[in-house]
């Protein structure tokens, strides 16, 4: 079995305290990190970044949740990839659903994206998903393939990660069924093979609605190579469960 990535996306969540608390969780369950099978990373805000900069030390990875389509430059507001590498991200979210429906992400931008992290030595993680209506009017198979084609089509990266995360299942605590899930997955696999590189490694995570409770049944279904948890990663002792639960599989 493949090693499993779990990481937590905080999205726009927690403050100075929360943080604090968070890394004296982790620090008290050191022993349970040395032990984790799985590769574990946090994605909190990018305020917190230079806060949670202990998690390398705990064995954790530190990961962000979108970066800047751009090098560098007048664009107020934005935070480049460099400016991540130089915060050891090791991991950054590409394409989350909120970024696609919120700020209207996709196609070149998202390329761009991508490309940056390539550039800057992290590793990008690609989300994909369908919407209700777009599952409802058996859509799911062309949406995934679009939206991996429209990102890696052509990419030189060696290895893939790419987040399954159905619109419908994400913070709704509704999540994708098992079935659902290794049949999504399966496709996402074999369409990088086919239409991107027959010889690039690929890990698939799912994301959506993830818990301490389902994590066993969802994280351990085929074809899943590790979750992206958001409201259950909020709370650090519910993250280690998770962890927890992705040990037992081994
Ligand atoms: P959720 O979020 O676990 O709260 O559903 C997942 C995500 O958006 O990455």
């Amino acid at each position: 079995m493949t090693k499993k990535l779990l990481a937590g996306n905080w999205k726009m969540h927690g403050d100075l305290a929360s943080v604090r608390k968070y890394l004296s969780v982790l620090r008290q369950n050191q022993a349970l990190l040395n032990d984790s099978l799985a590769e574990l990373c946090i994605m909190p805000p990018y305020a917190y970044l230079g806060a949670m900069q202990e998690l390398s030390h705990l064995r954790v990875h530190i990961g962000a949740q979108n970066l800047a389509a751009y090098e560098k430059g007048a664009y107020t507001g934005e935070v480049s990839a460099s400016m991540l590498k130089d915060m050891h991200c090791q991991y950054v979210l590409v394409g989350h659903s909120e970024r696609r429906q919120y700020f209207h992400e996709q196609g070149d931008v998202l390329k761009r994206k991508y490309q940056l992290c390539l550039d800057h030595d992290m590793i990008p993680v690609l989300c994909i998903g369908e919407t209700l209506e777009q599952r409802e009017q058996g859509q799911t198979f062309d949406v995934l393939r679009r939206q991996l084609l429209e990102v890696l089509d052509g990419t030189s990266a060696e290895a893939l990660r790419i987040a399954y995360e159905p619109v419908w299942a994400i913070g709704t605590g509704v999540s994708a069924k098992k079935s659902d899930v290794e049949e999504a997955h399966g496709f996402i696999k074999q369409t990088v093979w086919e239409k991107i590189n027959p010889n690039v490694s690929v890990k698939v995570l799912y994301g959506g609605s993830v818990t301490e409770h389902n994590a066993a049944e969802l994280l351990n279904a085929l074809n899943v190579d590790g979750g992206l948890v958001g409201g259950a990663s909020l709370d650090a002792a519910r993250f280690l469960e998770i962890a927890k639960c992705i040990n037992s599989f081994y």
